[in-house]
């Protein structure tokens, strides 16, 4: 089984990336095939900056392996250093249909929020195509909002096979874990890089604590009781806790907890879980982590260069 996620250097990594991107591809690592791509060709659509580029790249490889992502069990790579992925996007782009990605609910969300629409924005969903059916994964987890993304990835893999013969590509399975699939972020809605309402995995403490009290409440009074599921504070909380604790913590809330309070048990919670791999991406942040990549790199495309000859073969380029 070869489980496949993907994740721009575009900013700060936050909860809601590391419970539906970044957690469910470390939890399986050793027992199947992982492969994490850093997608920094993804990323410039919307970072144009190139300092501000090579600085999120090197620290979003940091950021992973102080999560837990270990290059010796899964394969770690920029998307950049293995070309196969742009050959095959165009490969695929000829065969995807404008409406295809006319429909792409990602796009208007970007387009909307600023992001120039650029090809590079537009096409998007093929490159991403690319990444996911280079390596014939099987599982790809990821929240919510990528759902579509892989459901226009098996779409694009089916015409594909439909045209050019069956079992070319392998359509992947899309993975998403109910719990975490939209994590809040500090305003109530899905939290995310470009609504600036993250909690950022490895900010100063002080950053943190700011996030945390900054969290959108109602104006109930400390000791009123109020609905866990309808708080952003308890879902955010419960991300940290097992079931049992989770619903202990419910019953607290039906009770009537003061909203500091309640905010000072979330950070307690996100330091106690968070802690030890701050503390690792404290060290490990001066550290070179080119021959990593480069391994990582080498072991990807051997298996790119598999698929995309398979790819041209069936296209007739060769
Ligand atoms: P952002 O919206 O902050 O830019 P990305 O697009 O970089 O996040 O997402 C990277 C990965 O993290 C994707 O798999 C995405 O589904 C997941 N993810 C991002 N935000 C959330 C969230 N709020 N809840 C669950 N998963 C999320
Ligand atoms: N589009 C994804 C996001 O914004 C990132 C991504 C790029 C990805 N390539 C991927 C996710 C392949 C899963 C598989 O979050």
């Amino acid at each position: 089984m070869r489980i496949l996620s993907g994740m721009q250097p575009s900013g700060e990594a936050h909860i809601g990336n590391y419970f539906g991107s970044i957690k469910p591809n470390i939890d399986l690592l050793g027992e199947e095939e992982n492969i994490f791509i850093i997608a920094d060709l993804h990323a410039l659509t919307s970072v144009h900056d190139a300092d501000t580029s090579r600085l999120y790249r090197q620290n979003l490889v940091h950021d992973l392996l102080a999560c837990g992502f270990d290059p010796e069990k899964g394969i770690l790579f920029f998307q950049s250093a293995v070309h196969e992925h742009a050959e095959l996007q165009w490969i695929l782009s000829c065969i995807t249909p404008v409406g295809l990605l006319e429909r792409a609910v990602s796009y208007k969300d970007k387009v909307q929020k600023g992001i120039d629409a650029s090809v590079g924005l537009f096409t998007y969903p093929v490159l991403q195509a690319a990444d996911i059916l280079l390596y014939d994964a099987d599982t790809v987890p990821v929240g919510q909002d990528q759902k579509q993304h892989v459901e226009m990835t098996r779409d694009i893999a089916q015409k594909f096979n439909h045209r050019y013969g069956e079992n070319i590509l392998k359509i992947p399975d899309v993975q998403i874990h109910k719990e975490v699939a939209i994590v809040p972020g500090t305003d109530g809605q899905k939290m995310s890089k470009s609504y600036g309402n993250t909690i950022p995995l490895f900010a100063d403490e002080t950053m943190i604590k700011k996030a945390i009290s900054g969290i959108v409440t109602d104006s109930k009074d400390a000791n009123d009781p109020k609905e866990p599921e309808s708080c952003t504070i308890y879902q955010l909380h419960k991300l940290f806790l097992l079931e049992k604790e989770a619903s202990v913590l419910a019953d607290d809330y039906r009770e009537g907890v003061s909203y500091g309070d309640a905010k000072k048990r979330l950070l307690e919670a996100f330091m106690d879980y968070f802690g030890p791999m701050r503390e690792k991406r404290r060290k490990q942040k001066d550290v070179d982590m080119k021959i990593i990549m480069a391994e990582g790199a080498k072991k990807a495309q051997s298996l790119a260069k598999g698929t995309l000859e398979r790819v041209r073969h069936a296209v007739g380029l060769c």
